[in-house]
């Protein structure tokens, strides 16, 4: 018997709250150890009602080698309702297989909504805090300390009687601030910080818990906590409260279904009540304070007196419920504390070891002990707390006062702050042990992993992976601790980093319903999504002019291109064209503004008479309106003053730009050929070429060099198809020798970083980009593992060679792209074909590593690579999911190459690698050149000894604060 094909429904297993009646279905075939996987000739899938067994769609035998995201093609399926989804294959050496999963849908429309109301507690509305405009965040004080200006979250029960023979329950609930539920004290599901973060002003999400555990005949309560969050809470850089409202409101409906099918719902309604518990206040950036001496014991339960409670308010919102989308939010690992720290100036710091986004569970010692807990990413050079944010509002800071009872664990709950150390006050004694650090992010599935001779890159990899782990948190943030935004850009440039490590395919799907909310009537995608509406007023009315320096903050090349090349992203990695077409339009609508937007001339050019050579080209240029460029490139920060993050835009910000238009407009011609829209690809195609023609004769000239000398520039036009075939060489030689020159070391910022060291590679000169992924001084990727990194900086001189610790964030993902390169390339696992159907395995065996391990957990299974240079010998192992073919590619200094699978391949029938196992061995030519030790400086990979000396004198350092 074979082992069951491994099903997913908007891949997920068996989801409980699936959100749409037309869902996509896919399936794998595990592994089996020793044997070939045979190639799917047909499948079919039928989906029937649970319990009844109808049948809502047959697709038949279906002859067909798809396995990855197929359309459900029958009835629509219904709300809150059970499915059963059976999948049959065929293979082509006779064999079979079945796999099956279960489906629980959510309230699929909007009338769904028609059991409840809305209520509102009685309260205090939010107090207005934070600063208004960008210059008074420098200026910006608080009137007051927390407690006086924040409220306690609310508390709401519901009493209600359940009639018995109930079989199924499920609530929906949702809160215009951030809210927890319980049924008769049971917690209702396992997310965290539920509804999630939303452009609140088109949508709202709302959740679906089983909870027919819970329920007994009877007397039952609903009950909900709800607190700022998102909706009202202080976010942003800003610290601004009330940024969509200023009151607090839940509703919830709980759908009964008894053994004959019967349904009876209950909502919230006015038989409501609400009060204030334990917890003073909770702020998603500011902290928590809990007070257990305001405890309400039995408040979930039935029994409890709430005569003392207040009675709620009936209310309608406006806002469009809609079913949450994919993996929620929810608490994914715990990491103890490492060690306690005594700072010089005799603070006690806990040291959690590694940065993350979450909070702390603490044991209080009881008896009344107040415990502030501080939360930081870094400690300074003498190994003081050093609080590394500014702006309004961040205090990351939580209280907890206990009763008069014994010890007892406690953890904050409506909030979560980016750390590493804990400053804590209130203790007698600090003792490791009562201390765990509860990790929070959206709960995707990790699926990649690397791992080398080299500890250093190891940890590099690693990092990446907390980065993303930390900044995946309801929606893709800049960073966890300071903004906590979803800047379009940062999101964009690590996409297909984001994509290669874990599953982001429906993360990323409910974001982009937030981009196309937030897009602007003239197409402008702004820079952060969702759009703050306390910003609104910079695009001003009625029609803005993206000149303006100031509009850099609304929308920017590089940054709104997100809405192109996030779903671009997840379609390369996930095979997924319904994101494509779910976007197509928003995709369209953008790049039409960029085309309007060519219209406005460079500052350098107002005013002056051009020629109509000149104005043509210009109106192909979109390069006088205000952009972030190639965003903290690192010389650009030297320049001393607080004007020195402009550095950057200044230098490169118009050529970026006019480089972008050509670039996303090549992107969305592929996208519209895809989706079968042969006209708008036609169109985008012509205009793609003009504009890189126009782009290389306004920027480019005849001996290579750009009009500006940033090694950013000629990254992305290079990628981009910019440069002139003539020229290319030219360009990636002078700007492998501008590496060079800068001993090694990149110079790119944010935007043109994620293809440095392809351009590099694919130009002929991988040495170079050996040479700077394996740097270690200033600025590169190893300098901030050797200055002790767990996580990826958002500048690369957070900490400075002289040991400077920068007020920045040590948290920011985008730097983190080298983690897709390091798979890809390295380990040798790429996508040749979307969704990896067809696999590229380049593995650079030469790059003077002993080993390298990678595997990526495609839509078809798990792909492996792992290979293995010894005494001028190779030997790789690779696997080929069932479903993928690889096109194998070796470095022509190998000799006697042989490939193993089931049999010895024929010499250089590499290319069309059937699924299953493989070996490769070969010899390194003699006198193939070695890059180990070859580079100036001896940047050099390290043996695992070497390396493993250098990260204990790192963690030596890192302790240099313990006296
Ligand atoms: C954020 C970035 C963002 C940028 C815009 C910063 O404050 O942290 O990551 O993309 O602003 O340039």
């Amino acid at each position: 018997m074979s082992i069951p094909l491994d099903v997913t429904v908007e891949r997920l297993h068996d989801p409980r709250a699936l959100w749409t009646p037309r869902p996509r279905y896919s399936w794998t075939v595990p592994r089996e150890p020793g044997s070939r996987p045979p190639a799917q000739l047909a499948h079919s899938v039928q989906v029937r009602e649970a319990g009844t067994g109808r049948v809502l769609w047959d697709a038949g035998r279906v002859a067909s080698g798809e396995q990855v995201l197929l359309a459900h093609a029958g009835e629509d399926l219904a709300s809150n309702c059970e499915y059963d989804v059976q999948v049959r294959t065929w293979y082509d050496d006779g064999s079979e297989r079945t796999g099956r999963s279960r489906i629980g849908t959510s309230l699929l429309h909007p009338e769904d909504w028609n059991a409840s109301s809305w209520v509102e507690p009685v309260q205090e509305p939010v107090t207005p805090d934070g600063a208004e405009r960008f210059h008074q965040m420098f200026s910006w004080r608080p009137q007051s300390a927390p407690e006086e200006r924040l409220h306690p979250p609310l508390r709401v029960r519901q009493v209600f009687e359940v009639p018995s023979g109930v079989v199924r329950a499920r609530l929906y609930a949702t809160a215009q601030g951030v809210y927890a539920a319980w049924v008769n004290g049971e917690r209702a599901g396992d997310e965290e910080l539920a509804p999630g973060s939303d452009s609140y002003t088109s949508h709202l999400s709302f959740q679906g818990y089983d909870v027919t555990a819970a329920l007994r005949p009877g007397t039952n309560v609903v009950a909900l906590e709800v607190a700022d969050g998102w909706f009202a809470g202080r976010v942003g850089m800003f610290g601004l409260s009330r940024e969509y409202g200023e009151r607090l409101r839940v509703r919830w409906q709980l759908h009964l279904t008894t053994a004959d099918g019967t349904t009876t719902v209950v909502g919230s309604s006015a038989a409501a009540r609400s009060g204030t518990g334990p917890i003073r206040y909770s702020d998603l950036a500011i902290g928590e304070f809990h007070d257990d001496r305001y405890e309400t014991p039995g408040w979930d339960r039935p029994g409890f007196d709430d005569s003392a409670w207040e009675p709620v308010r009936e209310c309608t919102v406006g806002t469009p419920l809609v079913p949450f989308v994919g993996e929620p939010v929810r608490r994914v690992a715990e990491l103890p504390a490492v060690e306690v720290l005594t700072t010089p100036s005799g603070d006690r710091v806990v040291d959690f070891g590694q940065v993350i986004a979450g909070r702390v569970r603490l044991r209080t010692p009881g008896g009344g002990a107040r415990v502030v807990l501080e939360h930081t990413e870094v400690l300074d050079a003498r190994g003081e707390f050093f609080f590394n944010l500014f702006g309004p509002n961040k205090d990351q800071t939580d209280v907890h006062v206990a009763g008069p009872g014994g010890p007892r664990w406690w953890e904050p709950r409506h909030t979560f702050h980016g750390f590493r150390y804990v400053r804590v006050s209130g203790l007698d004694e600090v003792r490791a042990e009562d201390f765990v650090a509860v990790v929070l992010s959206s709960d995707l599935p990790q699926r990649a992993d690397f791992a080398s001779s080299d500890p250093r890159l190891d940890r590099l990899f690693q990092n990446v992976v907390w980065s993303q782990r930390s900044n995946f948190l309801s929606i893709p943030t800049d960073c966890p601790q300071r903004e906590r935004l979803g800047w379009t850009g940062d999101a964009q440039v690590f996409a297909p980093t984001a994509a290669t490590l874990a599953g982001v395919g429906n993360f990323f799907a409910r974001w982009m319903a937030n981009v196309r909310a937030d897009q602007r009537p003239d197409g402008a995608v702004p820079n952060i999504v969702p759009w703050p509406p306390a910003l609104e007023y910079l695009f001003g009315e009625p029609a803005p002019s993206y000149s303006d320096d100031i509009m850099v903050l609304t929308t920017s090349a590089a940054w709104g291109d997100a809405v192109v090349l996030v779903p671009w992203a997840v379609h390369g990695r996930d095979g997924d064209v319904g994101i494509l077409r779910e976007n197509f339009e928003a995709m369209r609508r953008w790049v039409g503004f960029q085309t309007e937007q060519c219209r406005i001339l460079p500052e350098r050019l107002r005013g002056t008479e051009l020629t109509a050579a000149q104005r043509e080209r210009q109106d192909l240029l979109w390069n006088g309106v205000a952009a972030f460029g190639d965003w903290l490139a690192p010389s650009t920060l030297t320049v001393e003053g607080p004007t020195a993050m402009m550095e950057a835009p200044r230098r490169t910000g118009e050529a970026v730009s006019a480089i972008y238009h050509g670039y996303v407009s090549g992107i969305l011609a592929d996208v519209a050929r895809l989706l079968g829209e042969d006209e708008v690809a036609d169109a985008c195609t012509a205009r793609a070429l003009a504009v890189r023609e126009a782009v290389a004769a306004e920027y480019l000239d005849e001996r290579g060099r750009f009009s500006s000398d940033l090694q950013g520039v000629a990254v992305l036009a290079l990628h981009a198809g910019v440069v002139p075939e003539r020229l290319r060489q030219v360009v990636a030689d002078r700007l492998a020798a501008s590496v060079r020159a800068n001993g090694n070391h990149l110079d790119t910022g944010f935007v043109a970083v994620p293809f440095l060291l392809d351009v590099l590679a694919d130009h002929g000169h991988l040495d170079v980009a050996r040479d700077v992924l394996f740097q270690d001084t200033y600025p590169s990727w190893l300098y901030e593992v050797a200055a002790g990194a767990t996580t990826i900086w958002e500048s690369w001189d957070a900490v400075r060679p002289d040991g400077t610790v920068q007020a920045t964030s040590y948290n920011h993902y985008a730097y983190g792209c080298v983690a897709d390169w390091m798979v890809r390339r390295l380990g040798g696992i790429a996508p040749a074909a979307p969704g990896y159907r067809v696999l590229r395995v380049e593995p650079d065996v030469l790059c003077g590593l002993d080993h390298v391990r990678v595997h990526v957990d495609t839509p078809y299974g798990r792909a492996e690579s792992g290979w293995r240079v010894s005494q001028g010998a190779l030997r790789l192992e690779l696997t080929v999911p069932a479903g993928c073919t690889a096109e194998l590619v070796l470095p022509p200094e190998l000799t006697g190459v042989q490939v193993r699978g089931a049999d010895l391949l024929a010499p250089g029938a590499w290319t069309g690698l059937a699924a299953g196992s493989y070996v490769v061995t070969a010899s390194l030519a003699a006198g193939t050149p070695q890059p180990v030790g070859k580079c100036p400086g001896d940047r050099r990979p390290l043996c695992t000894s070497e390396a493993e000396e250098v990260l204990e004198e790192v963690a030596k350092s890192l302790c240099r604060a313990v006296t």
